[in-house]
């Protein structure tokens, strides 16, 4: 399978390429980005521990890569000043985007391929993809809260002196301030959190606040997201590389079966293959993370309406 990363000269992308390239199950990922050099040192970086990892063709260039691509990742784009909103960046970033997807459409990729978004704010560039690639809206997918959901997890374990691994809890819904923590499902190794020692709504309220921030967190310290975003990216690629049918929290353009949520793009449960989103469940929430996703949908659907206007709908 091979993977071509837009803005692969960049913090996210290159963390996304070599986070792949650690993973060993693509066989070739290309780095594109509009600064030719530093996507080349990126990739020369990567190639140069290649004999440690595993056999892959790794290189960077431009939109040649497209057509032989069965992924399309397209992470670049401006970054979140530290109190700037995600949807806050939507204009700055939004003509940018819509000039990658004309390159992407204009490069012809295969009608298998599958994009991945990541550039923000991701929902409303994935819906933006889903309408203007051409592609099946199923093969467009949002890196959405997969990230928030790793970090979420990341950080209940270091609060609660747990393994990381053993911590299962989802947030869903926009991959911005709406975004939605899932208690009702939420367990250490199977056993519910919220009967674990020493929880209690306080810490709950806490570390959701501080996972929504985590973003500008980092940014504030380093400047933007690189290692956990390249990670939650490779999720998403390997489970289409490996058509595992995982149940992952990505953004798709929804229908309406899931919670009632349509024309928008955001996260809930969706089962991820190689052609991209399978299915999506509408599993049972609490009636407040219902509301909580529902409102996630009307806060971007009011965004997405605006842009539409701004780019011609
Ligand atoms: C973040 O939350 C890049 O949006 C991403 O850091």
């Amino acid at each position: 399978m091979k993977v071509s990363i837009i803005g692969g000269g960049g913090l996210v992308g290159s963390c996304a390429g070599f986070a792949i390239q650690c993973g060993g199950i693509v066989r070739e990922i290309a780095l594109l980005d509009v600064n030719a050099d530093l996507a080349g040192g990126q990739a020369l970086d990567m190639l140069h521990g290649g004999p440690s990892i595993a056999d892959q063709v790794i290189s960077s260039g431009g939109y040649e890569h497209i057509p032989d691509s069965d992924v399309i990742c397209i992470t670049a784009g401006l970054r979140r000043q530290p109190d700037e909103s995600r949807l806050d960046l939507i204009n700055r970033n939004t003509d940018l985007f819509m000039s990658i997807l004309n390159d992407v459409k204009a490069a012809g990729p295969k009608s298998s391929a599958v994009v991945l978004v990541v550039s923000n704010p991701v929902d409303i560039l994935t819906y933006l993809a889903a309408q203007r690639l051409g592609l099946p809206s199923n093969q467009v997918i949002g890196l959405g809260t997969q990230l928030d959901t790793i970090r979420f997890q990341s950080l209940i374990a270091q609060d609660l002196g747990i393994q990381p691994t053993q911590t299962s809890a989802i947030i869903l819904g926009e991959h911005g301030e709406s975004m939605v923590p899932i208690w009702s499902s939420a367990t250490v190794n199977g056993l519910p959190l919220d009967k674990f020692p020493g929880w209690n709504a306080n810490k709950a309220t806490e570390l959701f606040t501080r996972t929504k921030g985590s973003g500008a967190e980092v940014i504030k310290k380093k400047g933007g997201a690189g290692f956990a975003v390249g990670i939650a990216i490779r999720d998403v690629i390997h489970a289409v590389a490996l058509n595992s049918n995982q149940i992952l929290p990505v953004s798709s353009v929804q229908d309406g079966k899931c919670y009632g949520i349509r024309d928008v793009a955001l996260s809930v449960p969706t089962v991820v293959g190689t052609g991209g989103v399978i299915a999506r469940h509408e599993i049972a929430l609490w009636p407040k993370e219902e509301q909580g996703l529902k409102r996630s949908g009307s806060v971007l659907r009011q965004t997405l309406e605006t842009v539409m206007k701004r780019v011609g709908a």
